[in-house]
């Protein structure tokens, strides 16, 4: 164990901390009382190659898409190609500073709406910001601009945004947070959107759907268009949740199903590490209506012959913005490191899609063919209960029948999973599936893991269940108890007291 609270003071402390440049009595007038901490805090001495094996140590204490299979769905954790970060870390892009004016920030600038473009492009938009820093905050900023187009119609009394069951939890959350009631329509059977369901609820006050596609049940929503058409017959706006969006890209678009505004998660359809709350990137792109609301700033380009290939590039505000959501420029590295993503697929970034569709179809199968099943005594149910439906790029999974069956939970296999070597799948999401499973491989993982995925994952099932409830049995800490962990925060180290 290297960790570095336990040393109680090595001797040789690789770096001391400096005696404060004013006395006690100029901090307490600085500072009020009650913000002045009591004891100097306990930072460990610890010489340099303590250091090192302390941080080399806590690295190996986390799970991540580089430590093995990450089938985490919804999440799209996918592998990080390295070349992504060797640009991001270039002291063009690395050493800039916010404040530094157009003129120095020109090849920046030049991605930044070369990615504007592009998304802009792929999803039938006309126009895209890359402001927003997650997926949920460019769901709150684009609702922010269906508001605000409401508003300038005259159309003040919409105050109801339509979202289906299975739909993420932020899609409601942001939209109650632009102050609209929620308005929550059931899925169909086979998981799919209800058109009778969605027309009975629109109406003179429908702002809005939030529709994700696929759905996050990994279903294309075949309907869509017509679904587009019954909520813009009544005056709302259709808002596609770009969460899936690695599963269509190349294939179609939202523009081309009806919608008038998306969100993009460039930290999922375009690689980059994300987790925990970042960091990550949002950008919103928009029909010409909507464009007049963007948060600002967007970049722009005009001719000019000493340029960049021949266009220098410049801020510019939407006229009736809805502000800035962000500060400074987004989260440039993020853009950069989706840059780079697009530019290494070129044209053939359809291939992302179809090599993520064809590893979840295959993992899918896998599980649930019948004869793996039977074999087992599985009665593994996925949502739309038959194993030659083809699905996008992730799947869920219902564990229910083998709880009736042996009292092993969801969340029991969940658990077992990591003690065979691998992340958890989401669990209990959507909502709709009773004890969910939801997993995305993503298009980077062989048919050798997902084999050894699969194999592991029906062993698993036919173990002795009390083995699985007790899982894991191998990681440093055993099955904890999440609400009360979540309640009792406890986030200093227990030495550092
Ligand atoms: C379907 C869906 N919508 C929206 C979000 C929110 O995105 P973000 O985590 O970037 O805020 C997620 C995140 O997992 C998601 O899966």
């Amino acid at each position: 164990m290297s960790d570095i609270f336990a040393f109680k003071g090595a001797h040789d402390a690789g770096y001391a901390q400096p005696k404060p440049l004013i006395s006690e009595d100029e901090i307490s007038s600085l500072i009020p009382n009650s913000m002045v901490r009591k004891n100097p805090p306990k930072w460990p001495t610890a010489s340099e190659p303590e250091l090192v094996r302390h941080y080399t140590w806590l690295s190996s204490r986390n799970f991540g898409i580089d430590s093995g299979f990450y089938p985490l769905g919804s999440c799209t954790m996918k592998h990080n190609p390295r070349i992504n970060e060797r640009i991001v870390q270039l002291p063009g892009m690395n050493d800039i500073h916010p404040l530094a004016p157009e003129s120095h920030l020109q090849g920046l600038l030049a991605i930044f709406y070369e990615m504007q473009e592009m998304l802009a492009h792929c999803s039938g938009m006309d126009q895209v910001t890359l402001q927003p820093v997650a997926g949920a905050q460019g769901e709150f900023a684009a609702i922010r601009c269906i508001q605000e187009y409401h508003r300038n119609n005259g159309d003040e009394c919409r105050n109801k945004v339509i979202v289906p069951d299975s739909a993420h939890g932020t899609n409601p959350a942001s939209a109650a947070m632009c102050g609209y009631e929620i308005i929550e329509i059931p899925s169909r059977d086979d998981g799919r959107l209800d058109l009778d369901a969605l027309r009975a609820v629109t109406g003179d006050d429908t702002a809005a759907m939030m529709v994700t596609n696929p759905s996050t049940l990994g279903l294309f929503e075949p309907e869509i268009a017509e679904a587009a058409e019954i909520v813009h017959e009544a005056g709302g706006q259709m808002y596609y949740d770009g969460a899936n969006f690695n599963a269509i890209l190349g294939k179609t678009s939202p523009g081309l199903m009806g919608f008038d505004a998306v969100h993009y998660n460039l930290h999922k359809t375009f690689s980059q590490p994300h987790g925990g709350g970042g960091p990550g990137s949002g950008p919103i792109g928009v029909k010409n209506h909507l464009a007049q609301y963007l948060p600002k700033p967007l970049v722009d380009r005009r001719k000019d012959a000493k340029g960049i290939d021949g266009y220098s590039y410049f801020w510019i505000n939407p006229e009736n913005s809805i502000g800035k959501v962000q500060q400074w420029h987004g989260n440039a590295g993020a853009v950069v490191r989706s840059w780079a993503f697009y530019r290494r697929y070129g044209r053939e970034l359809e291939k992302m899609s179809e090599h993520a569709v064809l590893n979840a179809n295959y993992l899918r199968y896998r599980i649930l063919n019948p004869d793996s099943a039977s074999l087992q005594g599985i009665p593994a149910m996925p949502v739309d209960g038959a194993p030659a439906d083809v699905v996008k790029h992730e799947f869920t999974l219902s564990m229910s029948p083998i709880k009736d069956t042996t009292g092993v939970s969801g969340k029991d296999v969940a658990k077992r999973l990591l003690d065979y070597g691998y992340m958890a799948p989401t669990l209990y999401f959507p909502m709709i599936v009773p004890e969910c499973l939801m997993i995305e491989p993503t298009e980077t993982e062989s048919k050798e893991v997902l084999d050894k995925f699969a194999d592991d994952f029906l062993a698993i099932l036919s173990e002795d269940p009390e083995i699985v409830k007790s899982a894991p049995h191998s990681t440093d800490v055993g099955r904890v108890d999440e609400v009360w962990a979540a309640r009792n925060l406890v986030l200093r180290h227990p030495l550092e007291d």
